[in-house]
């Protein structure tokens, strides 16, 4: 598999054409943004660790019946996955109150939730991500109703198996964003990535949070916290 041109560069990756017009190869950036890009740093070592700990996770669920758009990792920094067009909807789940939820219905942080919850945000730098209703999505034809309830119906799968997953490794899956997009054949599959950067992760013992929010919250030092969820995973450290 030969690495082509340039194809898109987002805020924590970079998507290459190959020599198959079905698959893309992805770089994992060093850079760190929070706030919608307000606030920037580059750190070394995340694009690893990201790369790292998304292809093991791929991996996992797929043993455990979830399909997404992972092939393969090919190098430390670069995984080469299924072309799918991008629904332009991020879907979060919630099991625990934190983050915009907390701050916007004025529920305690770390309140569990009766249930977990589905939340749809558009896909848009520009207007902030918006909270969207499934109205909005209707009307805004974003995606279909069947899709929509497909987009939810996984979402919780994949809660339940990771929550399970990090449960085992001492980490409490606090809520996770997840995109999909659709292949050729216009199957909806998980696409982008899992990762600390996308996933709010605590562990159990001592609430000690292992997540971009170290970053976003000048909690302390993210790779120390990245590498702590890849160790636990059985990873490689990135200082061995
Ligand atoms: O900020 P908020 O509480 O809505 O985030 C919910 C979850 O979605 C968090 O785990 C966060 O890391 C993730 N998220 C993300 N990318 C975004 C927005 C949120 O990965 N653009």
């Amino acid at each position: 598999m030969e690495k082509g041109t340039l194809l898109y560069e987002g805020k924590a990756k970079k998507i290459y054409e190959t020599n198959d017009q079905r698959i893309v190869w992805i770089e994992y950036k060093d850079s760190a943004t929070a706030f919608n890009g307000e606030k920037k740093a580059s750190i070394t070592g995340k694009g690893r660790l990201n790369n790292e700990i998304t292809s093991l996770l791929f991996s996992k669920i797929q043993e455990l019946g979830i399909d997404s758009h992972f092939i393969k990792k090919v190098s430390e920094t670069e995984q080469l996955v299924k072309k799918v067009e991008i629904i332009p909807l991020e879907t979060v789940v919630r099991n625990i109150s934190a983050g915009s939820f907390a701050k916007r219905l004025g529920v305690e942080e770390g309140s569990p939730l009766v249930r977990p919850i589905v939340e749809f945000y558009l896909k848009d730098d520009v207007l902030g991500d918006p909270l969207l209703t499934e109205d909005h999505i209707e009307v805004l034809q974003l995606a279909g109703k069947d899709d929509v309830e497909i987009l939810k119906e996984k979402a919780l799968k994949v809660n339940e198996v990771l929550s399970d997953l990090f449960k085992e490794l001492g980490i409490r899956l606090v809520d996770f964003k997840l995109e999909f997009g659709k292949d050729q054949d216009g199957h909806i599959l998980l696409a982008d990535e899992i990762s600390p950067d996308t996933c709010r992760l605590w562990d159990i013992q001592t609430n000690e949070k292992l997540d971009k929010d170290v970053f976003r919250r000048d909690l302390g030092n993210l790779t120390d916290a990245y590498e702590n969820i890849l160790a636990r995973l059985g990873g490689q450290s990135v200082c061995t």
